[in-house]
């Protein structure tokens, strides 16, 4: 493959199943217009949540092929899922093999970095996705940084398929989200912080703020990868040297373009164009 691929400068991609990576997205476009993105949805074939260790691997790494392949050298996944399940396995497997100067970062990391500043009763909660509440990501990330703070996690399976589907207004979302919240706090009644450790989440925040007493943090990770992702660029001018710089956004889906642009809308205060791509 690496043949393939080109050394000229390219954006910056940004892959997620579908729609929430678009959250983090537009924070890190906040805080860095100047760069060019490349978002990617696997809509097609999201939810990723529910699926297997093996196969959110294989999806994931044909996503980092294809914006590899697309031109980009540095790739966020911006995706509890994601990052989870398949970001080490391809860190320390495949990019040796695509190409040792092409980088993959996730959104678990810079989340868990800052958490002990946030906690004071040092109890903290985690609603995520069931494929990265049993992947034990979080409370590992978390123990190594901060072995002295408690993590109970709750994971969430209708949340995705509720903003997936465009439902985050109706009653219905309430009930599942204050089962999961309630469940959740029952676990530990000393928790002062809840990581929303899905990227889908921020949506369903004005609900989620209704189900939670207003003493509890919540925590989102937009602003926390946007920040992360700004220090590596600073760190790494061989990296920044090869992220283009023109504030354009390109987006791909693999899902019907109509459908991906006006949920799109949804999450990005701007009109989107997407096109369609196929992964294997
Ligand atoms: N947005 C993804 C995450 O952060 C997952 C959604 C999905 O289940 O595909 O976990």
């Amino acid at each position: 493959m690496e043949n393939k691929l080109s050394n000229q400068p390219g954006p910056i991609g940004i892959f997620d199943s579908g729609y929430g990576g678009l959250t983090i997205l537009s924070k890190i476009k906040e805080a860095m217009p100047q760069y060019d993105y490349m978002y990617l949805g696997d809509n097609a074939r999201a939810p990723y949540g529910p699926r297997s260790f093996e196969i959110v691997y294989d999806f994931t790494l044909q996503a980092v092929k294809k914006l590899f392949e697309m031109g980009c050298h540095l790739i966020i996944l911006a995706c509890n899922t994601a990052s989870a399940k398949a970001l080490r396995t391809i860190q320390i497997n495949d990019l040796p093999l695509l190409d040792v100067n092409r980088r993959v970062l996730g959104v678990i990391r810079p989340t868990v970095e800052l958490i002990d500043q946030l906690t004071k009763s040092k109890h903290v909660g985690l609603v995520a996705t069931p494929g990265t509440i049993k992947s034990e990501s979080y409370p590992l990330e978390i123990h190594k940084l901060f072995p002295h703070i408690s993590v109970v996690g709750e994971s969430c399976p209708m949340w995705v398929s509720l903003v997936e589907n465009n439902e985050i207004n109706n009653e219905g979302a309430n009930f599942f989200i204050k089962k999961s919240l309630d469940s959740l706090r029952k676990k530990d009644t000393n928790i002062d912080t809840i990581i929303l450790g899905c990227t889908h989440y921020p949506l369903l925040l004005p609900i989620i703020k209704q189900n939670l007493p207003s003493h509890i943090n919540i925590v989102t990770q937009g602003e926390l990868v946007a920040e992360s992702l700004k220090d590596y660029l600073y760190r790494h001018p061989e990296m920044d040297n090869k992220c283009t710089k023109g504030g354009i956004t390109r987006f791909y889906t693999t899902e019907s373009v109509d459908k991906f642009q006006e949920s799109a809308a949804n999450f990005l205060d701007e009109k989107i164009f997407a096109s369609r791509i196929t992964l294997d």
